[in-house]
C-alpha cells in the first residue's frame, strides 16, 4: 500500500453535512487539545512538524503564523480555497467530504495568534463546497466553537465565506486580498507582507484548504512526531490530483518522498490502452513538464524548487504520445493570455507574443532566431512579472526547452 490516508482518512466514513459525525471520528478532538495549550505552545509544535504550506510554495507554515502572532489588534485568517490551477481538485475533495477538518485548522490558528476574523475565499466554480462551508460554518456556531468567548477561552472568532467570479489570478494572495477588498483581482508589490499588510491594511494569514487540514492532526499527534511522516525537508502526507491519460484517475494521498511513477503506475494503474507516456505536467498549468524518464523522481518540496512555485500542488497530469509538445504548451499560453490581470507589461504583452512564436513553430515557420526569441522572452515574463502568475506561468515552457528540445528543432525551418 503506497496511500497513507491522513487528511482523506475521513473521505467517504464521515457525513460532511453532519457536525456529530466528524465529532464522533475524532473531530474537534485537536482543538480541544489546544485550548488547553498556551498559544506559543501550538506554534512551537507546528514548528517541530515542519509543515509547508499546500498551496505551491511549500513555505514554512509555522513562520508565516509566528509572524501573525505578533501582531497586536484586529488580525484576519484566510483560507484560500480559489484552487484555480487547472488539474487540481484537492481542496475541493477536502470541502466537499471532511468541511470541519478546515474549520478546526482555522480555529486552532485563531487561538493561537489572536485573530478573530476568518474568511475561507472559495472558487466561484465550486458551489456545492460553498454551500457544505457555510452549513458546517453555521454547525460549528451552534456547538460554539465559532462565536464569541469560544469554549469560555476568552477569545472570539466568526468566518464568513467570500466566493471568488472565477479568476485564476485571485488564487494569488494579494489578489485574492483586493478580491475580498472589493476591488478587481489584482496584485502588490511587496513587502509589505500580508502578515504586515493584508485585507484592509490589518494583518492577514493566508493559507491552503490542505494546510488548514494538517493542524488538528499535528496537535494530536505532536509535531515530532508528525515529522516522523514523509521526508526530512517535506513532512507530512500529500493530496495528488492525478488525471490525464491514466486508467484510475483520482485523488489520492502519499507521504512525501513516493516517486511520481509509483502515483502514475501503482495507483493510477498506468496509462490508457498502454500507451507511451510523452510527458507530464506537474502542479498544472504553470508547472513543469517532464519525459518519462524523470519520473523516479520523488514528491518533494525541495526536488522541486529547481522548477518553480506553483508544483508543489501535488497535480500530475499524465499525457500520453498521441499528443504534440506543442499542442499542450499553446493550450497552457492562451490560458495566461486569458488570466493576465494586465497590470504589468511583461505578463500582459508577453504571453500574446509567446502564442504567437509557438504559431509559428506549429506552423512550421519558425526559424533558429524564433527559438531563441522564444527562449529569452520566457525569461525575461519569469524574471520581471510583478506578481507570481507572469513569474510561474513560463515554467512549461522553460522545461520543455530543456527536456523536449528536439521537439523544437523538428519544428524549425531551416
Ligand atoms: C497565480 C497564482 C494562483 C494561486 N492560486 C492559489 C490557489 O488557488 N490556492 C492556494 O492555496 N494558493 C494559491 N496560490 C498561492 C498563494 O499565493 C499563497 O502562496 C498560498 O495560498 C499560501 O498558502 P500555503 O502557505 O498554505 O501554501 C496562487 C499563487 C499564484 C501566483
Ligand atoms: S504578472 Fe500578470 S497577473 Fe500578475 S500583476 Fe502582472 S499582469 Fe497581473
Amino acid at each position: 500500500m503506497i496511500q497513507m490516508k491522513l487528511i482523506s482518512k475521513r473521505f467517504g466514513s464521515i457525513n460532511p453535512l453532519s457536525i456529530d459525525s466528524y465529532m464522533n471520528a475524532d473531530g474537534y478532538k485537536g482543538l480541544e487539545k489546544a485550548l488547553k495549550m498556551h498559544p506559543n505552545k501550538i506554534i512551537d509544535e507546528l514548528e517541530k512538524s515542519r509543515i509547508r504550506g499546500r498551496g505551491g510554495a511549500g513555505f514554512p507554515a509555522h513562520t508565516k503564523v509566528r509572524a501573525l502572532s505578533k501582531q497586536s489588534g484586529d488580525k484576519y485568517i484566510v483560507c484560500n480555497a480559489d484552487e484555480g490551477e487547472p488539474g487540481n481538485f484537492k481542496d475541493r475533495s477536502i470541502m466537499e467530504n471532511d468541511p470541519h477538518a478546515i474549520i478546526e485548522g482555522m480555529i486552532i490558528l485563531a487561538y493561537a495568534t489572536g485573530a478573530s476574523k476568518g474568511i475561507i475565499y472559495i472558487r466561484g466554480e465550486y458551489q456545492n463546497a460553498i454551500m457544505i462551508m457555510k452549513a458546517s460554518i453555521k454547525a460549528a456556531e451552534e456547538k460554539g466553537l465559532i462565536g464569541e468567548n469560544i469554549q469560555n477561552k476568552s477569545f472570539d472568532f466568526k468566518i464568513e465565506v467570500r466566493s471568488g467570479a472565477g479568476s485564476y489570478v485571485c488564487g494569488e494572495e494579494f489578489s485574492l486580498i483586493e478580491s475580498i477588498e472589493g476591488k478587481p483581482g489584482r496584485s502588490r508589490t511587496k513587502p509589505p507582507y500580508p502578515t504586515e499588510k493584508g485585507i484592509h491594511n490589518l494583518p492577514t494569514l493566508i493559507n491552503n484548504v490542505e494546510t488548514f487540514a494538517n493542524f488538528s492532526h499535528i496537535i494530536l499527534m505532536g509535531g515530532d512526531e508528525f515529522a516522523k511522516i514523509g521526508t526530512k525537508s517535506s513532512t507530512g502526507t500529500k493530496l495528488i490530483s492525478l488525471s490525464g491519460n491514466v486508467k484510475n484517475k483520482g485523488l489520492y494521498e502519499v507521504p512525501f518522498g513516493t516517486s511520481i511513477r509509483d502515483v502514475i503506475f501503482k495507483l493510477g494503474k498506468g496509462v490508457k490502452n498502454n500507451r507511451k507516456i510523452k510527458m507530464v505536467q506537474l502542479g498544472g498549468a504553470a508547472g513543469p513538464i517532464i519525459p518519462e524518464y524523470m519520473l523516479d523522481m520523488s514528491i518533494d518540496f525541495d526536488r522541486f524548487e529547481n522548477f518553480d512555485s506553483k508544483t508543489g500542488t501535488g497535480a500530475i497530469i499524465v499525457i500520453d504520445d498521441r499528443f504534440d509538445l506543442f499542442d499542450i504548451l499553446l493550450i497552457n499560453m492562451k490560458f495566461f493570455v486569458n488570466q493576465s490581470c494586465g497590470k504589468c507589461a511583461p505578463c500582459r504583452e508577453g504571453h500574446v507574443q509567446i502564442v504567437n512564436l509557438l504559431n509559428k513553430f506549429i506552423n512550421h515557420r519558425a526559424t533558429e532566431k524564433d527559438l531563441m526569441s522564444l527562449e529569452n522572452l520566457a525569461n525575461v515574463i519569469q524574471q520581471t512579472s510583478l506578481c507570481g502568475l507572469g513569474q510561474s506561468s513560463m515554467t512549461s515552457i522553460i522545461s520543455s526547452l530543456r527536456y523536449f528540445r528536439d521537439d523544437y528543432f523538428s519544428k524549425v525551418r531551416y
